[in-house]
């Protein structure tokens, strides 16, 4: 199974990705964990990140894809993988389609968890994480829209999307996402 964490911002991926990765024994490739991690092993590749993390700015697509080849290449005895916070862009979707197309698989549902604006911005203010400050959220809804956004039409022409109401409690949304998918 393939399933892909959709949303903006605070929308709730890494939550619910939390919840589904159990659920479903998916292997949780978050791009923004992976990048955070290589920031704080002070890494080349994550020297590089850090400058477009702060400002909320999105890191190259070059950077990214290489490294979910890598974990995709590298990862055994899973179900499958559960995307959050990747593909950003339409050519990270085609990357993942041709690099799933090699071992004959594909993307099976994109989740996509709606929320307004204000509750993202409250919710991330409250989390304070280094890029949870007010200009840097504000950017990086901005890049969302510009960039990001149009990955959904790219998905829901294959009628791949699942559309959630992600300002419900946690458990509300992942019991939406669990019968969307069954
Ligand atoms: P990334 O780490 O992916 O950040 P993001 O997409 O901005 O997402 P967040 O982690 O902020 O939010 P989330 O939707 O996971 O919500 P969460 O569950 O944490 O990316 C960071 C940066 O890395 C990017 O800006 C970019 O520079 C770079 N990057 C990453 N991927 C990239 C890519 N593919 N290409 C290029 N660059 C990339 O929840 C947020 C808060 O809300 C939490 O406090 C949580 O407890 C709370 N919450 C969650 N659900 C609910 C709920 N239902 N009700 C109330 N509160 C809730």
């Amino acid at each position: 199974m393939i399933l892909i964490l959709f949303g903006p911002p605070g929308a709730g991926k890494g939550t619910q990705a939390d919840l589904l990765k159990e659920k479903f024994n998916l292997l949780h490739l978050s791009t923004g964990d992976l990048l955070r991690e290589e920031v704080s092993n002070e890494t080349a590749l994550g020297i590089k990140a850090k400058e477009f993390m702060d400002a909320g700015e999105l890191v190259t697509d070059e950077l990214i894809i290489a490294m979910i080849k890598n974990k995709i290449d590298n990862t055994t005895s899973v179900n499958g993988f559960l995307f959050d916070g990747f593909p950003r862009t339409i050519s990270q979707a085609e990357a993942l389609n041709d690099m799933l197309k090699n071992s004959s698989k594909e993307v099976d549902k994109v989740i996509s968890l709606e929320v307004d604006d204000s509750i993202l911005i409250k919710r991330l203010l409250e989390r304070g994480r280094s890029d949870d400050n007010e200009s840097t959220i504000k950017n990086r809804l901005d890049v969302y829209k510009s960039q990001t956004l149009p990955i959904k039409d790219f998905y829901s022409k294959d009628n791949k999307l699942i559309q959630i109401k992600g300002n419900q409690t946690v458990e509300d949304v992942n019991s939406d996402i669990v019968s969307n998918l069954s």
